[in-house]
């Protein structure tokens, strides 16, 4: 993209615009479904099994192949070869095949069985009703109860291990005041607003994929692994994505499905998912048993935490998200035990969705805490206050930094909290509840080039992508800062597969390992410069001012001219100059403890008569290293705020138990949270750059503001009825 800003003030930190918003808002912004190639698109529709288990026995297409406009139809019989489904298994799950109309068996329900390609949409749609097919159903494996979940995962995302603890928890839990409960969070998915779509095109050589995708590298390892296909052979592009939340951490089936179609025609293939498709052709977040047993003195102090999951996980898909985080990183305690138990069901896939592990173990977690604090008849704020945890509870790594405290303090003070008041009005009484959340931080290896021409203009390629969080902006912003430059000389490129490969977005790690990388190339750039203008070794200041270099400060500084130095640059003369910069998690990430930290606070109005719970208003305070733009930071703060609020009341994806395919695939019945829903919104941000978690000092936010934010609301409504609701979401029906 070609990014034109009129803002001098993009150094790190502004709360600058997004240099690709004007692009958005006038419709130039391409996304995956909107590219073309030069040869005319033929349109895929998929054909879904309405069972979610069993054998495809017979199939016949005969009479959707008759139809006006259709170029193919593609079932298991007809389909180019692939490798098998989850092979190989050193690709890890977003490098492994994703083979779909593969053979017979069918994997839940939707499970793609036939791919109708036609001239357009409507042919595709209607000739996909004309197949005929019989399935043999097979039984329908979910999880019914907690103790049917008995398999140990091997790994919980995140890299966790299923069981952690510390300390004796039995005598711990029997000290104290002692509380058991047992929470269930629903089933819930990512509802990203652009439905998952992709156009692939196979000219015979090179297979070229347009898709809403969040991490682009291993996108291309699916790929290759599917088809059997070189890498040096696939390029994915996804410059703009409308959403992801984890559920384009990895391509799926319209991916695949238009890549099938193309290499079978070798024509441009598109495959959009309707919305009601996205429920069962992408990933959701499985429902969750917590069973929590937790124990304080009466003077506040936690003794002992045991937290104890149970999820569902989806056949031949080994994903587990841990419910348990919260528990294991909140608060100090004599003893933490926590575990984590799974069981195979026949449900569609099963995988990231915002925060995975946080977002539903703080939500429940975070309530239990209040009803302790409760029993003990302490304020809850005080009470967590009074058990963050000093060094990690489980660990014993000393954090890198934990602003935990201050957020707290800081958040209670701008809510209010001690002078809150209660009021009732007619059938209506209000509430307030406060909860936390840590948010683990990480680095995923990340690399970029810059390149900067005669004239002062700069261009960063990596395969980074930018899922609407504003990527485009705050590598931007480095770039500006780092030479002293306006927006309008920069021009980043992202979503290539062909540029340097990056983290991607996801798991909160995006900015800060993308940034740390093109942070890296700049500094190789400002050095290669440097030793072009004959000047000692890099990292001196490099600042530019149109085709004039600055090198230094004060008395010894310098200007060339860049078209000069890059003519030093080597034979043949070049008009511009490269560098290359990466970052790996080094060993601080291993050393220290790295949390970004949040402490929520909200008040709901509740009308005790028809259960209707209103959020008046929410109140973050966050701490999450250096701040790269407070605009675009903020927004997805709030963003999961909001989500907080949602997963409190509202989200609640329902699974037939009958044929284990999903009930409400829509928008309105897969209720979220929406404007009107949300009260007054403010946020604090405590910022102190972090320089053990990268060299930008900052953390991940992404997934910080949706951690814990739930249960501020669930203990509001708590506060204003009395009434615990442990089985998420707090509907009506179960709050009267
Ligand atoms: Mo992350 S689960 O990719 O929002």
């Amino acid at each position: 993209m070609s990014a034109k800003t009129y803002s001098d003030s993009y150094n790190i930190g502004d709360p600058a615009n997004r240099v690709d918003g004007h692009l958005k808002v006038q419709g130039k912004a391409r996304y995956a479904g909107e590219n073309l190639f030069d040869a005319p698109t033929l349109v895929g529709w998929i054909l879904g099994a309405k069972v979610a288990s069993g054998t495809l026995t017979q199939i016949d297409t005969s009479k959707a192949q008759a139809q006006e406009g259709v170029q193919a139809v593609i079932t298991y019989q007809n389909s180019p070869d692939q490798t098998p489904f989850g092979q190989p298994e050193d690709m890890g799950r977003f490098g492994q095949s994703r083979a779909m109309l593969n053979d017979t068996r069918i994997r839940y329900a939707g499970f793609p069985i036939a791919l109708v390609v036609a001239d357009t949409l409507e042919q595709a749609r209607y000739a996909a009703r004309l197949i005929d097919y019989t399935i043999e159903p097979g039984p329908i494996s979910l999880l019914r109860a907690p103790e049917e979940a008995d398999v140990v995962p091997e790994d919980i995302d995140g890299g966790y291990e299923a069981d952690a603890g510390t300390g004796d928890i039995d005598s711990a839990l029997a000290n104290g005041t002692r509380l058991d409960v047992h929470y269930t969070t629903p089933n819930q998915v990512s509802a990203a607003m652009e439905p998952h779509t992709s156009i692939a095109y196979y000219d015979g050589d090179t297979l070229t994929v347009h898709s809403s995708v969040q991490v682009l590298a291993s996108a291309v390892d699916c790929l290759s692994s599917t088809f059997n296909l070189p890498a040096e052979k696939i390029r994915v592009k996804s410059p703009y994505v409308g959403g992801g939340f984890g559920s384009k951490l990895g391509l799926h089936n319209d991916a695949i499905l238009a890549c099938i179609g193309s290499l079978l025609l070798q024509r441009p293939v598109k495959v959009a998912m309707s919305r009601r498709q996205v429920f069962h052709n992408a990933p959701h977040r499985g429902m969750s048993h917590q069973q929590m047993a937790l124990s304080a003195s009466d003077d506040g102090a936690i003794h002992g935490v045991q937290h104890h999951s149970s999820m569902p996980m989806a056949k031949d898909y080994a994903f587990a998200e841990g419910t348990g985080v919260a528990a294991r990183i909140n608060y100090k305690a004599n003893a933490i035990d926590s575990q984590h138990r799974v069981k195979v069901v026949d449900s569609p896939m099963i995988d990231s969705v915002r925060a995975p592990g946080d977002a539903i173990g703080s939500l429940a977690f975070e309530s239990a805490v209040d009803e302790l604090c409760r029993a003990i008849n302490m304020d809850p704020v005080t009470f967590r206050r009074n058990n963050i945890a000093p060094v990690h509870p489980l660990t014993g790594a000393d954090f890198s930094t934990n602003n935990l405290d201050r957020c707290l303090d800081e958040g209670a003070k701008a809510f209010g909290w001690e002078d809150r008041q209660y009021r009732q009005s007619g059938t209506k009484k209000n509430g307030f509840g406060v909860s936390v959340g840590m948010r683990m931080n990480i680095i995923v290896p990340s690399q970029a080039k810059i390149t900067v021409d005669s004239k002062g203009q700069f261009t960063v390629h990596t395969d980074m992508t930018d899922i609407g969080t504003g990527t485009y902006t705050i590598l931007t912003q480095i770039v500006a800062q780092h030479f002293g430059v306006p927006a309008h000389c920069i021009t980043i490129d992202l979503g290539d597969s062909d540029s340097p490969a990056s983290s991607g977005s996801g798991g909160s790690f995006g900015a800060s390992s993308s940034g740390t990388a093109v942070l890296n190339a700049c500094e190789a750039l400002a050095a290669r410069l440097s030793e072009l203008a004959g000047l000692a070794q890099g990292n001196e200041l490099v600042q530019f001012d149109g085709e004039q270099v600055r090198f230094g400060e004060g008395d010894t500084q310098q200007t060339h001219n860049l078209s000069e130095l890059l003519r030093n640059a080597g034979e043949p003369a070049q008009d511009s100059l490269s560098a290359q910069g990466e970052v790996k998690p080094d060993e601080d990430h291993d050393k220290y403890a790295q949390y970004s930290c949040a402490a929520h606070f909200a008040e709901v109005s509740v009308d005790t008569v028809t259960g209707e719970v209103r959020v008046i208003r929410q109140h973050g305070a966050f701490s999450a290293g250096r701040i790269l733009n407070h605009k675009t930071a903020g927004s997805q703060l709030k963003g999961g705020m909001v989500w907080g609020t949602s997963y409190a009341l509202f989200e609640d994806l329902q699974q037939d138990p009958r044929d284990g395919s999903f009930v409400n695939c829509d928008f309105a019945e897969y209720h979220f949270a929406v404007n009107r829903d949300i009260g007054e919104l403010s946020l604090d941000i405590i910022e102190e750059p972090d320089y053990k978690a990268c060299k930008l000092g900052s953390k991940g936010i992404g997934e910080l503001g949706i951690t814990g934010s739930g249960a501020a609301i669930a203990n509001a409504v708590f506060d204003a009825t009395g009434v615990r609701v442990r089985d998420f979401p707090i509907t009506p029906d179960k709050v009267m």
